[in-house]
């Protein structure tokens, strides 16, 4: 039997709806920018990305709905984010999901929105549990040890700044827009990664907890000392020497955090996901890294590895399948561990929750 999950995606400047199906078809991937609106203050202003939500997410589910070609009654699940993120959009998007689930009786899924993220891969590619994922997004850098659908293990994380809140900050003192890493990419594929050396943050000890606030502030203080010498070049030269010292913690820390893995698993399968996995510089740099060992990386494609309704819905698919759902009084969560990631199972239209 074929399964259709619709996935709603709200928690923070992307309104986006997606059916997939249980053998892994994306049959319609929305995503709403919401950057035009956030773009005169240069960050995500939540208030905004809240009202705009509201006013997004209905064209979002009808338009993923027509270009599936399905009817919601047709949709076997909704899987909605329910965090963690800005709460304004997530209480929409949960609402949202919660309605739709009502009306309809299909079952209800708050997904937590770096399941999304970690379960991508198996959307695209075969991938079996369990693997070691690299989540690195604008709000997370982790290192997980994926063992099974709601079973993981952090290994380790950044201690202050996300990689993705880095590539931000530094694209903001260069006058980048919001998000600032496509950009940096761009431009450091014109630049010398030698003519600056930063500080490489944590890799002189083990484990791979990393930190990326000490690099940040290194390019804040050389762009203050060249501001007067602030050539194209000169822009160039400083995303490139930024990107390829991400790249160098990123490599040393994946290294440890493999040592780390390989307590826990046997299984060589290694995945980055989360919008810097878009960095198509950082994957070439850790694949290259692995070198000859017997580890495969993936990553999602482009699309898939920013803010996306697939990945939501696909995450819901996995946990409609194992029947895992939510009860309608799951409250949208600012913050969400994954690590405690409660299971409450619906058995024969009964709410029983089963921790
Ligand atoms: O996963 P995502 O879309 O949203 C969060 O859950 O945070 O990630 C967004 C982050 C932003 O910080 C953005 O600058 C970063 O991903 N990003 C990139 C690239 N594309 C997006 N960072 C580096 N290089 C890229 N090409
Ligand atoms: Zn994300």
């Amino acid at each position: 039997m074929k399964y259709f999950a619709l996935g709603i995606e709200s928690s923070c400047d992307d309104t986006a709806a997606s059916i997939v199906s249980s053998d892994r078809e994306i049959l319609s991937n929305i995503v709403l920018s919401q950057v035009k609106e956030h773009l005169p203050y240069k960050g995500v202003v939540p208030e905004i990305a809240s009202r705009a939500h509201m006013n997004y997410l209905d064209f979002a589910i009808k338009q993923a709905l027509l270009d599936a070609n399905l009817s919601l009654d047709e949709i076997s699940c909704i899987a909605a984010t329910g965090g963690p993120g800005l709460i304004g959009g997530i209480i929409v998007g949960t609402m949202y999901g919660k309605a739709i689930s009502s009306v309809t009786k299909k079952p209800y899924i708050a997904i937590n929105h770096l399941e999304g993220h970690a379960l991508t891969s198996r959307l695209v590619e075969n991938i079996q549990y369990p693997y070691l994922l690299l989540l690195a997004s604008g709000g997370h850098c982790q290192f997980i040890a994926v063992l099974s659908l709601g079973e993981y293990m952090l290994l380790g994380q950044t201690l202050d700044d996300a990689v993705g809140e880095a590539f931000d900050k530094v694209g903001k003192m260069l006058g980048f827009d919001y998000p600032g890493g496509p950009a940096i990419e761009k431009f450091a594929k014109n630049g010398d990664h030698k003519r600056f050396k930063f500080p490489k943050s944590m890799c002189d000890r083990k484990g791979c907890d990393m930190s990326f606030s000490g690099l940040k502030t290194a390019v804040r203080t050389l762009i203050i000392k060249e501001i007067e010498n602030l050539s194209k070049q000169t822009i160039n030269d400083i995303c490139a020497s930024f990107q390829f010292t991400i790249a160098e913690i990123l490599k040393y820390k994946l290294s440890e955090a493999i040592k780390l893995y390989e307590k826990i698993a046997q299984a060589k399968t290694i995945v980055i996901s989360g919008g810097v996995a878009a960095n198509q510089y950082i994957i070439n740099e850790l694949r290259n890294s692995l070198g000859g060992s017997d580890y495969k990386l993936f990553s999602p494609p482009m699309n898939l590895c920013t803010d996306n309704a697939a990945m939501i819905a696909w995450a819901g698919m996995e946990r409609f399948l194992a029947g895992k759902f939510s009860n309608l009084d799951f409250c949208p969560k600012a913050r969400w561990s994954l690590y405690s990631n409660p299971v409450i199972s619906v058995k024969a239209g009964t709410h029983v929750i089963d921790l």
